[in-house]
């Protein structure tokens, strides 16, 4: 997939994996969209890269639909998403202290890491479907977010 001259959505890019993977889209040439919840540091991160920041939550049905469709008439049809948001609590199933993995904050990581990526998944993929292919393909998508931060 070419990336200079492309739309992508980079989630999380405000740091860490997506605020790298944000700044390598950018640096070759893509029209880069930070998607995070985080709007302080997506701001500044997406000044510094020449992107553009919208503040989302993945894991909300309307804030994603509504945010992807912004994005694409800023930028254009977007063609790559990269999936990067998440948290990581790194918190045992069972931890030294003999007490159970907090169920919420597995919970929330589920929420964000998985439902979240699906949410981006779904609604990236049913816009692309529709967009004219470039060659043989239309787009990318590649997650990164884990539920195995829990472990
Ligand atoms: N760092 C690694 O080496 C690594 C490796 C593999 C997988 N992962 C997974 O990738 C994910 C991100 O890791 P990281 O190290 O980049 O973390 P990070 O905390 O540096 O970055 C995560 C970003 O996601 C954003 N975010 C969190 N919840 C959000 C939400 N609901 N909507 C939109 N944005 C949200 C945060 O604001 C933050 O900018 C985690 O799930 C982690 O388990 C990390």
């Amino acid at each position: 997939m070419r990336i200079e001259g492309s739309v992508a959505i980079v989630t999380g890019g405000a740091s860490g994996l997506g605020g790298a993977t944000a700044s390598l889209l950018a640096s070759r040439g893509a029209k880069t969209a930070i998607f995070d919840l985080n709007e302080e540091a997506g701001r500044a991160h997406a000044a510094r890269i020449g992107g553009v920041f919208f503040k989302v939550d993945v894991a909300d049905d309307d804030n994603v639909g509504q945010a992807i469709a912004v994005a694409e008439s800023t930028l254009g049809t977007a063609r790559l998403l990269l999936n990067c948001a998440g948290v990581a609590p790194a918190i045992k199933t069972v931890g030294k202290d003999v007490k159970p993995h907090a169920l919420d904050a597995f919970r929330k990581a589920v929420e964000i890491n998985l439902i979240g990526t699906f949410n981006l998944i779904s609604k990236f993929a049913a816009r692309l479907a529709q967009a004219e292919p470039i060659g043989e393909e239309r787009g990318v998508i590649i997650n990164t977010a884990s539920v195995a931060a829990s472990r």
